[in-house]
């Protein structure tokens, strides 16, 4: 049987996780509960108890219960951890690896998946010292449900309000369901964000991609099952769970990087790679008389030499940034290149560094016209289809 360790936070919403252990029970899911020190004021542990038909565990002092059941093992024996609600506080103690109670002791000691459900006042949930907690959980591994917006008991409107219970037991049933892996066995390598090319030691030539598609791409890819090589240009975002990443600055390091990374089966090349470098001035420039003039010699086109040698993968995967003529040039793009398919970016509108894009797919059957929708999606959608690719060929 697949066992929920639910956590109760101490929140009005914590009333909730009553309807909550009744779907999860009635899914087949045995419960069992901790309960915060707070969450005690707003529910008893009897009502938990009675519920989830087994012991209700509150304190990490009941020598009792560490006789029978030691907090470790409490966290081990479940197949995912649930905190419902989850409060500011316990995400804040969670964030700085705080173990003082008996939920965030087991929750620091545990490596058992873990799905958390906020619940508290918007202001609290919007507050910086929030949101950068949120950030660090998530880059920790953890699953955060985004909150229900709404009235909320305090009087405010706004989102923080707890999800509602059957969209948490639908969270678990995501979380818990066998993870299809495609691509195990797969090697990809993946390239995104932009590259840098030094004018002098404190100068440089960038361009604005956030990074944001390419690393999602990675993410998909990996799981999927994939053993993706990320390849990355100078960016601070997070690396996705299960990805091998490579740190690059320049458009040289980056295809370095890509020849060492060698061989793949696949390789999706996401990055917006300098089209020139500049012979950079070992010593700062100064300031003179009139401006320098910068020569630019051009990069190695990446993609380009990946599809045309001999260690090419079975599938290579370009993208193209294009404000006008976008499938036209995708196409010519896709042949110029050598590459299988073509992801063309109509980068017309605020696709840098925003959340959607709209994509056509260039492949030697035609284009295909994907609608708008978010980069993680865009990621999905492709990273099975290439799954499907490798799997076909
Ligand atoms: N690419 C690369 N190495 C380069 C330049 C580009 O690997 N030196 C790859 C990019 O990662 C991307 C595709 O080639 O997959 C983009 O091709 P590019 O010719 O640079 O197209 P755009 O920059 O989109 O547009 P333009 O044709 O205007 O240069």
């Amino acid at each position: 049987m697949t066992r929920i360790l639910l956590i109760v936070g101490g929140g009005i919403a914590a009333y909730k996780a009553c309807e909550l252990i009744r779907l999860l029970r009635r899914r087949g899911y045995a419960v069992r509960c901790v309960m915060t020190e707070g969450a005690s004021h707003f529910v008893t542990p009897m009502t938990l108890a009675a519920l989830s038909e087994d012991q209700v565990y509150t304190s990490l002092w009941d020598l009792k219960d560490e006789a029978e059941m030691g907090h470790i093992q409490l966290s081990r024996q479940a197949d995912l951890i649930v905190i419902a609600p989850a409060t500011a506080d316990l995400l804040a103690r969670m964030a700085g690896g705080i173990a003082d109670d008996l939920a965030t002791t087991l929750l620091l000691a545990t490596d058992t998946p873990v799905l958390a459900a906020p619940a508290m006042n918007v202001r609290m949930w919007q507050h910086a010292a929030t949101v950068r907690n949120v950030a660090q959980l998530r880059a920790d591994g953890i699953t955060i449900l985004e909150p229900d917006a709404g009235a909320m008991a305090c009087g405010e409107f706004g989102p923080g309000r707890l999800p509602e219970p059957d969209a948490i037991a639908a969270a678990v049933d995501r979380m818990l369901a066998p993870r299809a892996t495609p691509l195990a066995g797969r090697h990809v390598l993946v390239t995104a964000g932009p590259t840098h090319e030094a004018i002098d030691p404190v100068r440089y030539i960038a361009n604005r991609s956030s990074g944001r598609q390419g690393f999602a791409i990675a993410g998909a890819l990996a799981d999927l099952g994939a053993a993706v090589t990320l390849v990355a240009g100078p960016l601070t975002l997070a690396t996705p769970a299960g990805v091998r990443r490579v740190d690059v600055v320049s458009a040289a390091d980056m295809a370095a990087a890509v020849e060492r990374a060698l061989p793949a089966d696949a390789a999706v090349m996401v990055a917006a790679v300098a089209d020139w470098r500049v012979a950079a001035a070992p010593q700062k420039v100064k300031k003179g008389d009139a401006p320098p003039a910068l020569t630019l010699t051009e990069n190695v086109d990446i993609l380009a030499t990946l599809a045309h040698g001999a260690l090419r993968p079975r599938l290579v995967v370009g993208f193209a940034a294009e404000t006008e003529r976008v499938v036209e040039r995708a196409i010519a793009k896709r042949l110029r290149k050598n590459a299988d398919w073509i992801v063309a970016n109509d980068v017309s509108g605020d696709v840098f560094g925003g959340d959607a894009n709209t994509v056509h797919l260039a492949t030697a059957d035609g284009v295909e016209h994907w609608e708008r929708m978010a980069k993680d999606a865009v990621a999905r959608r492709l990273a099975q289809r290439i799954a499907d690719t490798l799997a076909g060929a």
